[in-house]
Parts: C-alpha cells; sequence; structure tokens
C-alpha cells in the first residue's frame, strides 16, 4: 500500500536484531519464539520509545519548540528517554512525574537527573484530576520566559508517535523475508497503546499477514481497545491525506490480552520475578518487571493455553525497559 511518512529524526540504532530464542522455544514446546530486539535502540535511550520519538521531536523541532514537556510514572522509560534525546538535541526537557518526590535516586530516575531534565512530582489523583490544565500551566510558564514547548502525551502514544511502529513493520517485513519465515502473531507490551496501534496499522500497511496482539500491563482490554482505537483515529485524521484511499483504518483488529496486570502497575507477581530469572539465564535476554516481563509471561501462558498453536513463529517484540528492573532488585531475590 503507498503511503509518505512525516518528518522524521534518525536517532534509533536501527534495524535492531531478530533473534531466536531456540532454547526457551524448545522448553515451552509451541511455536519457535522470535524477539525483535527494541532493547537494542540504543544504550541510555534504549526501548521502544526511541521510535515514537523520532517523529514527536521532528514535530517539536518543525514548529520551532525549544522546550520539550512530557509526563509518566516516576520509573517511566519513556521520561528517561525523552530527558536524554532532549539533551542529545539541544531541547530543554521538563518532565512531570506522577510519584514521590522523595523516590530513590535509582534507576530511570537516576538517568532523568543525569541528563539534566527538570522534574515536577504530582500525585496519581492529581494528575488524574487535572493532567491538561498541569500542562497548560508549564506552556504557560516557558511561554511567559519566550520559549515555546510542546507537550508530548503519556508514552508518545498519539497520532505522531503511532508512526514509530509503523516504520518498524518495514523493518519486520525485512527480517521475515531473511529468516525465511512467516509468523502469524506479533505481541508486545501495553502500556499508553502507542506500540500496538503502529504495530496494527503497519502490519496492514506493509501487509504482515500476522495478528498483532497487546498484553496490557494496566488497565485492562476495554481501557485499551478504545485508547488503541483513539490513536489510530487521531492519526488517520492527522495523515489521511498521505494514505492510499484503499486503506481502510475501520477494518483493523484491535487485539487486546488481559489478564497480567496482577496487583497493578509496576507490580510483577513472584512468577513474573523467576521468569525474569529463567529467561536471563537461558538466553541472556533481560525482561523488565513492570512491561516486558508481565507481557512475555502472559505470552508464554498463552502458548501453553494453545492462543498461538496455528503457526511455527511468533514475534515478542521487545521494548526495553532494563533500569526498570533496578529499583525493584530486592524482589529477584538473587
Ligand atoms: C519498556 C516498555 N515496554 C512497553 C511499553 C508499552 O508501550 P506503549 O506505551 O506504547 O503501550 C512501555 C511504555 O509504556 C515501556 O516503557
Amino acid at each position: 500500500m503507498k503511503f509518505s511518512y512525516p518528518s522524521r529524526l534518525t536517532l534509533a540504532q536501527t534495524p535492531t536484531p531478530l533473534q531466536l530464542l531456540s532454547r526457551l522455544s524448545a522448553a515451552t514446546g509451541g511455536p519457535r519464539i522470535w524477539v525483535k530486539r527494541d532493547d537494542m535502540t540504543g544504550s541510555g535511550v534504549s526501548g521502544n520509545k526511541i521510535r515514537k520519538l523520532e517523529f514527536c521531536l521532528a514535530k517539536a523541532l518543525q514548529d520551532g519548540c525549544d522546550t520539550v514537556i512530557t509526563c509518566g510514572g516516576v520509573q517511566s522509560n519513556h521520561c528517561r528517554t525523552t530527558a536524554l534525546l532532549c539533551a542529545q538535541l539541544g531541547l530543554r526537557c521538563h518532565l512531570i512525574l506522577r510519584g514521590q518526590q522523595d523516590s530513590d535516586l535509582d534507576g530511570n530516575l537516576l538517568l532523568d537527573r543525569l541528563a539534566g531534565a527538570e522534574i515536577n512530582f504530582y500525585s496519581n489523583t492529581e494528575f488524574q484530576q487535572r493532567d491538561q490544565a498541569i500542562y497548560q500551566q508549564w506552556v504557560d510558564h516557558y511561554a511567559a520566559k519566550g520559549s515555546k514547548a510542546m507537550v508530548i502525551p503519556v508514552g508518545a502514544s498519539d497520532g505522531i508517535g503511532l508512526w514509530g511502529y509503523i516504520a518498524a513493520c518495514k523493518e519486520l517485513k525485512s527480517d521475515f523475508a531473511r529468516e525465511k519465515i512467516q509468523p502469524k502473531h506479533i505481541i508486545s507490551a501495553t502500556g499508553s497503546g502507542g506500540t500496538q496501534g503502529g504495530l496494527t496499522v503497519g502490519n496492514t500497511l506493509y501487509d504482515l499477514g500476522a495478528t498483532v496482539w497487546g498484553i496490557n500491563v494496566c488497565d485492562d482490554e476495554a481501557y485499551f481497545l478504545n485508547k488503541v482505537s483513539a490513536d489510530i483515529d487521531q492519526w488517520y485524521q492527522g495523515y489521511q491525506h498521505q494514505i492510499d484511499a484503499a486503506f481502510d483504518p475501520e477494518q483493523l483488529q484491535i487485539n487486546v490480552i488481559d489478564g497480567y496486570v496482577g496487583a497493578g502497575y509496576a507490580q510483577a507477581s513472584e512468577q513474573v520475578f523467576e521468569l525474569i530469572k529463567t529467561v536471563a539465564r537461558l538466553e541472556g535476554l533481560i525482561l523488565d518487571p513492570v512491561y516486558t516481563g508481565k507481557a512475555f509471561y502472559g505470552m508464554l501462558e498463552q502458548i501453553r493455553q494453545g492462543r498461538f498453536a496455528d503457526t511455527d513463529d511468533i514475534v515478542f517484540v521487545h521494548t526495553g525497559g532494563i533500569f526498570g528492573l533496578f529499583p525493584q532488585r530486592d524482589q529477584l531475590q538473587l
């Protein structure tokens, strides 16, 4: 299908490898599990967010912004990636973090501070009630100083950010051709929906012939069906003129696998921590307790229940998150 991309910066180390987990696949007894190593998109900036930010930050520069405001949890991978990329591009970064002011200076928060981001903390309740007002307050604050700020929403999951994983589907297309495989399922962790939304659109635009699944790590299926569909709508409204008329977003199937959130966002079960150890020892692959560990656990359970029994190969998109492991080190019981 014909379409053209909006402006984009080259920031991520791509293409990332597509790696076969042969020992884990044999031990699980289902289809071969391939991992798209988006934990290798960079060093400090590793993970899925850099793919989206290539498009969001291109827009910020194009619009003449000198400041970027974004938001996430205290251990947000998205905020850490944004803070480091802003430093790399000479932009000011202002982070609105949901959580405690006195949080340990560890993991992602340590890197936010290291990158020199301005940080303000807000409680979950205050953020939920006033997020738009908080963004506007800081935009006005910078405007009064003669600066122009762009707000990037949580996880860079919006119409612009979606392009990141549409572009990743181009890579997957050549990965599949090179490995001579035709995986019928692509699975990733869903936290704010943009990765899943981009993969869902890209799967169709690049004719990958797979079903895209998001395993939610917070909220529930209904929330993400709605959120991913809203992001896709926003993307389509914004870029419809760049896309072949034959493309119909109404035909896209959004698939969420619910049931692996556990006690709540960023709270993983003992089984997830055990799996993180198993995968590190069997395959040298590092998962995190907030996103990839939960989603990988869910994927293995679903393999055992036969959901992916119709194919020889499946792909897990490893969305990064390594720095979120460190603040939860005690739970690994090493
Ligand atoms: C490591 C990691 N994996 C997965 C996700 C989920 O991606 P998305 O926010 O695009 O749903 C995030 C962010 O939320 C993340 O930081």
